[in-house]
């Protein structure tokens, strides 16, 4: 009885992923198109078509990263990345979380607006899973748009090794209205591997290592080197794409005569859709593009990686990525008409009575131990007082960046909105929770907390200057007497 009322809502839940699939919007490409580079997908075990139910083991595994070439990985599920987390915006997800690694981890569930003890931060959310502990995560989720998870502990190193995923969240009115039904999640990384696919130990390089920010020495594609994706000439692609690097930053570009409609950021649509000849992504951003590939049917194309400078020794002698190919299907070009626009209703916060912040990121040497450090207004975590926030409080945050490297700065558990950079206003307007500040640049920005108090913290997303100092919190709606330092976390 309970399997036949459990078979019938699966089935019911099928019919409605197809209902919600528009008629103006059908596959365009050959069947299997995107074989080459599809992701594992997590299994959802919950009959309730708005809860999503899934197990996720973290654990060293096996993954081919290349023909032939195996990487012992650390891992979500035995795949890297981990399984992407597919739901509808509203849904409830509960994830059932073991941890199998030789170390303590936790899942940190990346542009999220979760509760705070859901946000995966040891010493302020929950207590770091230990090696054979589980934790349940159970949160609803509040925004369609494109996320990732990843852990909170050593997560210069764990992420490296290949802890991550995508957090896709959908909204069907979105997709009828964009009219494209072939989407494509890209999920862009690197690793750190010898020839034999050992990996590398975390900390090459020292200190000039952590300055820098380690890269992998192989780039990734949803796992894989240079995978291909097969598509029919002219029919248009949507593709969201996450830079779960820990350090590298991905200048995308996609060739002669070929431009991306960008109308998706960290959180969702953008202001406005708007076309770009490169899309620059720094650790932990995220975009939504839509792209129309074309190419001679039966020929190549090759989606790449550009130099970006990202400060000191970020280019020189260094050479651009290939990250995909597109083979293009032998069937004549798709005659696909002008992409469609997008637009969202967005207005920049009131900000008469707005709490004024000033952030500096800088590299002092350390006064204790005399080895450099990150940090935020010349103070490393280890020693860094909390920024204050009430409950409702606006903030508009002046961030200069005063080293010689730009920093993705995230922040926990609320987006923000970038206000102008260099002086320049930023528009179409985007919600972010991780926004680049260019080396020797300022950035200005706003945030609106809300009613979840709790100690949330900020950091820059390349790992490295993280766990080297960059990173600070914000203390929300606690009393300050409250605030453990930050070096438990
Ligand atoms: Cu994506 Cu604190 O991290
Ligand atoms: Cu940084």
């Amino acid at each position: 009885m309970w399997t036949t009322a459990r078979a019938l809502l699966a089935a019911l839940s099928a019919l409605a992923v197809l209902d919600a699939n528009p008629a103006g919007a059908q596959s365009l490409q050959p069947a299997g198109w995107d074989a080459g580079m599809r992701m594992a997908e997590a299994v959802d075990r919950n009959p309730d078509p708005n809860v999503v139910e899934v197990d996720f083991e973290a654990r060293v595994a096996t993954v081919e990263i290349a023909p032939g070439l195996k990487v012992d990985a650390w891992t979500y599920n035995g795949t890297i990345p981990g399984p992407m987390i597919r739901v509808k915006v509203g849904d409830r997800l509960i994830v059932h979380f073991t941890n199998n690694l030789p170390r303590p981890s936790t899942i940190h569930w990346h542009g999220l607006r979760v509760p705070i003890d859901m946000d995966g931060v040891p010493g302020y959310s929950q207590e770091p899973v230990q090696p054979g502990g589980t934790f349940t995560y159970d949160f609803v989720v509040p925004d369609a748009g494109i996320y990732w998870y990843h852990p909170h502990v050593m997560s210069a190193a764990q992420v490296g090794f290949g802890l991550y995923g995508a957090f896709l969240v959908e909204d069907s009115t979105e997709t009828e209205t964009i009219g494209i039904a072939d989407d494509l999640v890209l999920v862009l990384s690197d690793i750190d591997v010898d020839d034999d696919g050992a990996l590398l130990p975390a900390d090459t390089g020292g200190t000039v290592g952590m300055l820098f920010g380690r890269e992998g020495n192989r780039v990734l594609v949803n796992g894989r080197r240079l995978p291909e994706l097969v598509a029919r000439s002219g029919a248009p692609q949507r593709w969201r794409v996450v830079n779960a690097a820990k350090s590298r930053y991905f200048k995308l570009d996609l060739g002669e005569g070929h431009v991306f409609r960008k109308i998706g950021g960290d959180g969702g649509l953008t202001e406005y859709s708007e076309d770009h000849d490169f899309i620059v992504l720094g650790a932990g951003e995220r975009a939504g593009v839509l792209v129309t590939p074309t190419g001679e049917p039966g020929g190549e194309g090759l989606v790449r990686s550009l130099l970006h400078d990202r400060g000191y020794g970020s280019i020189f002698g260094r050479d651009f990525e290939s990250l995909f190919t597109i083979r293009f299907a032998d069937e004549p070009p798709y005659d696909p008409g002008p992409l469609p626009r997008t637009s969202r209703e967005m207005e920049a916060y009131d900000l008469e009575g707005a709490t004024g912040i000033d952030l500096e990121l800088t590299l002092q040497k350390d006064p204790y131990d005399q080895t450099f450090a990150y940090g935020i207004n010349h103070v490393p975590f280890w020693r860094a007082k909390p920024i204050l926030a009430g409950l409702g409080e606006t903030q508009v945050c002046n961030v200069t960046n005063s080293t010689a490297w730009s920093h993705p700065l995230h922040l926990h558990g609320f987006f923000f909105l970038v206000l102008d950079e260099a002086g320049e206003p930023v528009r179409p307007l985007e919600w972010k929770d991780t926004v680049d500040i260019p080396h020797e640049r300022t950035v200005r920005l706003t945030v609106r907390f809300d009613e979840r108090p709790g100690t949330w913290i900020f950091h820059c997303h390349i790992l490295d200057h993280a766990d080297g100092g960059l990173l600070s919190a914000v203390h929300l709606g606690l009393p300050p007497e409250e605030f453990r330092n930050l070096a438990e976390h």
